[in-house]
C-alpha cells in the first residue's frame, strides 16, 4: 500500500521542475499524491496524477496532518506561516522543504545525499523529521567538489559565483530578458548597417541600461549587459547572505562541527545567465597532490559529476551555463596548481541552479524517505 504525499508549491518554478523530474523518473508509481494549493483548494488536480483528489487548503493545518510525508517548494513565507502551526499542532510527520526557513536549525538536515546520504540516514535513525534542499550554489558546488571535501583534503577555498537569474525567481527571468529586448531594439537599424559605429552603438546601449523607464523593478539595477556583484541581504559586516551561506550550508551539509570546520567564503555576483550558476573556486589543500589525482578522486565522487579537461576547446564547450541548463550533469573543470603554491588549486565548476540546485536533492528525499532509494 503506497504512502499518501503532500504537494505544495508544485506549480512555480522549483515546484514544476520537481513534478517534471519525479515524472520522469517514474516516482508517482511509488506514493500516492495529495495536492495543496494555496489559492484553488477545490480545484482539479493536475491531469498527470491518476486518480488525485480535489486540491486541497494549504492553510488548512487539519488536512495537512493527515499526511506523513509533505514536500513543498511554496517558498520560505509558506514555511514560516505553516509549519510551526502544523507542529504545535502534533504533527510528526517528514517535512521536506526548497525554502532556507528551516535550513540552519539543529533539527534540519540540509539535503544532498550524493554528498551526506550518511547524514541524512543518520538523522532519520534518529527520528529527525526535517529535511530541507540546500542554497543552490552550495549545492551545485559540492556536488562537483565532493571528492575532495568528502576526503578531508580542502583546508579552506574561496568561491568566486556567477549567478543565474532564476536564483531570483522567474520574474527575475523575465526581467533579464525584457531587458536584453529592449536594449537591442534601440539599436536594431544600427546593428544592421555594417557601416555604423560601434562607439555610437555602445553610447546608445548604455543609454538605454541607465534610462530610468528600463523596467529593472526585480533586480532593483540592470542586469542585460551587466552585473550585480550583491546577491541576497546586507548582513551588515561587509557580508552578504549568500556569502554566509556558503561556508555555514557546506559544513552543515558535511557534518562538520564548529571545531572542524572548513572555511569556504567569498563573493557571490548575479550575471546575465538564465538558469546554471557557475562558480570559480580557489581550494588550499592540505596535501600537494598530483592534478591527475585531484581530478580522479573528483571523477569517482558521484556519477553526475564530469571532470573537464584544462584546455580552451573543452572549457568553451563543457563548461559554460549554456551546455549545462537543462542537465544533471556537474563539469568541473579549470583545474590547475597555482602560483601560490603546491596545495593551491583552482577549479571552474556550473550547475543547473534548478535541478542539483533545487529540485533534485528533495525529490531524492522523498525516494529516501519512501525507501525507494
Ligand atoms: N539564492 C540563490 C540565488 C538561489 O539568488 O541565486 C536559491 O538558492
Amino acid at each position: 500500500m503506497n504512502q499518501s504525499v503532500g504537494l505544495v508549491g508544485w506549480r512555480g518554478m522549483v515546484g514544476s521542475v520537481l513534478i517534471s523530474r519525479m515524472r520522469e523518473e517514474g516516482d508517482f508509481a511509488s506514493f500516492n499524491p495529495v495536492f495543496f494549493s494555496t489559492s484553488n483548494a477545490g480545484g482539479a488536480a493536475p491531469a498527470f496524477a491518476d486518480g488525485a483528489g480535489p486540491l486541497m487548503d494549504a492553510y488548512d493545518i487539519d488536512a495537512l496532518a493527515k499526511l506523513p510525508i509533505i514536500v513543498t517548494a511554496q517558498g520560505g513565507d509558506y514555511t514560516t506561516a505553516v509549519y510551526p502551526a502544523l507542529r504545535a499542532a502534533g504533527w510528526n510527520g517528514l517535512w521536506i522543504d526548497a525554502a532556507s526557513t528551516l535550513r540552519m536549525a539543529d533539527s534540519s538536515v540540509i539535503v544532498l545525499d550524493p554528498v551526506n546520504r550518511d547524514v541524512i540516514d543518520a538523522s532519520l535513525a534518529a527520528g529527525g523529521k526535517d529535511f530541507i534542499g540546500g542554497n543552490c550554489t552550495v549545492s551545485c558546488m559540492l556536488m562537483g567538489l565532493g571528492g575532495l571535501f568528502r576526503a578531508g583534503l580542502v583546508e579552506w577555498g574561496t568561491s568566486m559565483t556567477y549567478q543565474a537569474a532564476s536564483g531570483g525567481g522567474a520574474r527575475h527571468m523575465r526581467e533579464l530578458l525584457n531587458q536584453f529586448g529592449t536594449i537591442h531594439g534601440s539599436v536594431t537599424s544600427a546593428l544592421a548597417d555594417p557601416a555604423s559605429a560601434i562607439l555610437d552603438i555602445d553610447r546608445q546601449v548604455l543609454a538605454q541600461q541607465r534610462d530610468p523607464q528600463l523596467d529593472s523593478s526585480q533586480f532593483g539595477v540592470p542586469l542585460a549587459g551587466s552585473l550585480i556583484p550583491w546577491i541576497d541581504a546586507d548582513l551588515g559586516n561587509g557580508m552578504s547572505k549568500e556569502e554566509w551561506k556558503n561556508g555555514a550550508e557546506t559544513n552543515k551539509i558535511l557534518g562538520r562541527s564548529e571545531a572542524d570546520r572548513i572555511a569556504m567564503d567569498g563573493l557571490c555576483v548575479r550575471i546575465g545567465a538564465m538558469r546554471s550558476h557557475s562558480q570559480a573556486l580557489t581550494l588550499k589543500l592540505r596535501e600537494d597532490l598530483p592534478v591527475t589525482e585531484i581530478e580522479a578522486l573528483l571523477a569517482a565522487d558521484n556519477e553526475w559529476v564530469q571532470v573537464v579537461p584544462n584546455t580552451k576547446e573543452a572549457s568553451m564547450a563543457a563548461l559554460t551555463p549554456v551546455a549545462v541548463s537543462g542537465s544533471l550533469t556537474i563539469p568541473v573543470g579549470r583545474i590547475r596548481k597555482l602560483e601560490m603554491g603546491p596545495e593551491y588549486i583552482s577549479a571552474f565548476t556550473v550547475g543547473d541552479q534548478l535541478l542539483w540546485g533545487a529540485a533534485e536533492p528533495l525529490r531524492r528525499m522523498l525516494k529516501i524517505a519512501l525507501g525507494t532509494l
